[in-house]
């Protein structure tokens, strides 16, 4: 029996854009049949190498022939692309991907947008635990950021144990992605003045029974951010830590350690772990929680856990795409399809 391969886009190549498409090159029922670029430049020669082929962020012809006096063949603009496409995962920079949802359902093809865009824009957001069958068959969704992605894959299994949860954390931000030169802060904390910011509330958009607020503050590192959560069970939870701790390591996509039996006790430590262990650009897709930072009091629970904002949202993609394209319908046996392809480019 022949699978359906799934014919997929994707336009803007840089820090998610890259590690989506090599995700999606390592699966069985999907490929990749181009990238898109704004201009000749040094991420340009990733796709060669890779064997995407190369098209032009715009339709200008002469945006397109700006490619080749620079070494580089592009194959076209994104009109090209997108016709020989069925859906599309936008890795644009954020707030640019309203004015390209209408390119894209103007040319027919399913549509994938990231967090860095709002859900009013989509009308429809995205975790693999958290939402995967109501997301089937769907024309188009937004997977939700890295720090909404974080708390979705603890916070969803706690719910489904306990029926409600209400839950209070504080965001620790990376201040700017490692390739990122052009932000900060480098050496002050920073306060987000919006208070209640928009990362815990757009765990909502995924499972409205979560009642979350989050403060954030950004950081001078550009490694990973840290959650601070609080959240409250409901009485006769029934829970202990243990169990909890229990719930989260039958859970995929989530890392259990003890900081103090492992000496992995800051986030340094974490991506250190990611890097021993072999995974492309020392990524870590998982949730990491220090089990000795975990701790259930009354009906309170404490705990911490770390996110590496560059990837854990990369297998998220993957699995929204089975779920538009209809392609599998329980999110579990998506995202254990998808981590194992994963792990084989990692070499596991
Ligand atoms: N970085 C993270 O940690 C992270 C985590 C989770 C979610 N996200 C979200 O993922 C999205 C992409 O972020 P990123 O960090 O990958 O950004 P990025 O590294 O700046 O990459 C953006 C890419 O989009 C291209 N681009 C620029 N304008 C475009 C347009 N109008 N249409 C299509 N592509 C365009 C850029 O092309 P050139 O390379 O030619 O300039 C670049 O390749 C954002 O929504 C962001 O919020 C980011």
């Amino acid at each position: 029996m022949s699978i359906m391969v799934v014919k997929v886009a994707i336009n803007g190549y840089g820090t998610i854009g890259k590690r989506v498409a090599d995700a999606i090159d390592a699966q069985d029922d999907m490929e990749i049949i181009g990238v898109t670029k704004t201009r000749p430049s040094f991420g340009c020669d990733l796709a060669v190498r890779k064997g995407f082929p190369l098209y032009c962020t715009f339709d200008e012809p002469e945006r397109i022939a700006a490619f080749a006096p620079a070494g580089y063949d592009c194959k076209g603009g994104l009109s090209e692309l997108l016709a020989a496409a069925d859906i599309v995962v936008d890795c644009s920079p954020g707030k640019v991907g309203a004015q390209n949802k209408q390119i894209y359902e103007d040319a027919g093809v399913k549509w994938i947008f990231q967090g860095g865009e709002k859900h009013v824009m989509t009308g429809l957001s995205y975790t693999s635990s958290g939402n995967h069958s109501e997301n089937m068959n769907q024309s188009g969704t937004r997977v939700v950021s890295c720090n909404t992605t974080g708390l979705s894959r603890t916070l969803v299994p706690l719910l489904r144990k306990c029926g409600s949860l209400s839950v209070e954390c504080t965001m620790i931000r990376r201040a700017a992605d490692p390739g990122d030169s052009n932000k900060g802060p480098i050496n002050a904390i920073k306060p987000v003045l919006k208070v209640p910011s928009h990362h815990g509330p757009d765990v909502m958009t995924i499972r409205p029974e979560i009642s979350i607020n989050s403060m954030a503050v950004a950081v001078p590192t550009t490694i990973m951010h840290v959650h601070a959560i609080v959240a409250t069970l409901p009485q006769g939870h029934g829970m202990t830590t243990e169990s909890i701790l229990d719930l989260w390591h039958a859970q995929p996509r989530v890392v259990i350690m003890n900081g103090a039996e492992t000496g992995i006790t800051t986030t340094a430590e974490v991506m250190e772990f990611a890097r021993d262990i072999g995974r492309k650009w020392g990524d870590l897709h998982e949730i990491f929680v220090w089990e000795d930072g975990v701790k259930l009091d009354g009906d309170t629970l404490y705990y911490f856990q770390a996110i590496h904002q560059e990837s854990d949202v990369i297998p998220e993609n993957v699995d929204a795409i089975r779920a538009l394209m209809g392609l599998e319908s329980d999110w579990n046996v998506s995202v254990s399809k998808t981590d194992k392809a994963i792990a084989t480019y990692n070499g596991l």
